[in-house]
């Protein structure tokens, strides 16, 4: 579709991976192709000999915690040596032992001793419960090789649910999460708070942000779709004409969701 290549044209190198992928600016499709995006991302370090000595592609899941993107064989069928990381040790606990595990907070004092040792960064859903997405920014850039690609998909701001979810207190979203999805419970998904620092879906709000941190390039890939309010008629419809509107217009700042695709 037009308007996708549009959106993609922002940027040159990023975006390559997807457009091989077609690209396209629902919710749905950025659900259904996260795991394909990373894995074309991989393919595009290995194309541009981005790789550790060993030729494996050295990726590092932020917050992959209890589920990780990729499985074991997944992994080792495209070349990667994974790394998950998370903040918390119950999550990492949880998460394949066949993994290597790091366990910080991406936006803490991670010191320095594993300056350049990934050639991609990533995270799913993650980036919205970081209170000060500028550091996290800029150790990801750290951990990063040049050349090396960092991408996040987040939800973002001004999507009314996200609007609603962020003024709301936990006491009040989490029963709400709850109806809206029954299996987010704190046993097998639980809720984080969630701050959207820097989860936006439009690459001028972002950018000097990212620039300042050490990228050279970012691309932010919008999607407009709110998965909430699926099971209630009326309400379900009334999103979906919204969506369809605020899409077609290119309305950046109500898109529900965005993969933030940088490279260093
Ligand atoms: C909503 S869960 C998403 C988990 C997984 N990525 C997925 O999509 O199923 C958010 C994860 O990020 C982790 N997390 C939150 N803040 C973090 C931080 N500052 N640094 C690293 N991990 C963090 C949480 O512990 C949790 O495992």
């Amino acid at each position: 579709m037009a308007r996708s290549e549009r959106r993609l044209a922002e940027s040159t190198s990023v975006a390559e991976p997807l457009r091989r992928l077609g690209y396209d600016s629902d919710t749905d499709w950025a659900w259904d192709n996260y795991k394909a995006s990373v894995l074309a991302l991989v393919e595009h370090c290995r194309e541009a000999g981005r790789t550790g000595a060993d030729g494996l592609v050295r990726a590092l899941e932020i917050g992959g915690g209890r589920t990780p993107l990729l499985t074991a064989d997944e992994a080792r069928a495209a070349g990667v040596a994974y790394t998950v990381n998370d903040i918390s040790d119950r999550e990492l606990a949880l998460a394949p032992a066949e993994f290597a595990k790091a366990r910080f907070d991406v936006a803490g004092d991670i010191g320095s001793a594993e300056a350049g040792g990934y050639d991609l960064v990533f995270s799913k859903m993650v980036l919205e419960h970081v209170r000060d997405a500028r550091q996290a920014w800029r150790n990801t850039a750290m951990l990063l090789a040049p050349g090396g690609f960092a991408l996040a998909f987040h939800p973002a701001l001004y999507s009314p649910v996200f609007v609603l979810n962020r003024m709301l207190p936990e006491s009040l979203s989490a029963p709400l999460l709850r109806f809206f999805m029954p299996y987010r419970h704190d046993e097998d998904s639980p809720k984080f708070p969630a701050y959207y620092d820097l989860c936006r879906a439009k690459a001028s709000l972002v950018e000097p942000a990212l620039k300042d941190a050490g990228f050279s390039e970012v691309l932010c890939a919008p999607f407009w779709g709110c998965v909430y309010f699926r099971k209630l008629p009326g309400l379900r419809e009334l999103s979906a004409a919204f969506c369809a509107l605020a899409e077609a217009r290119d309305w950046r700042l109500v898109a529900d969701y965005a993969y933030t695709i940088a490279k260093k």
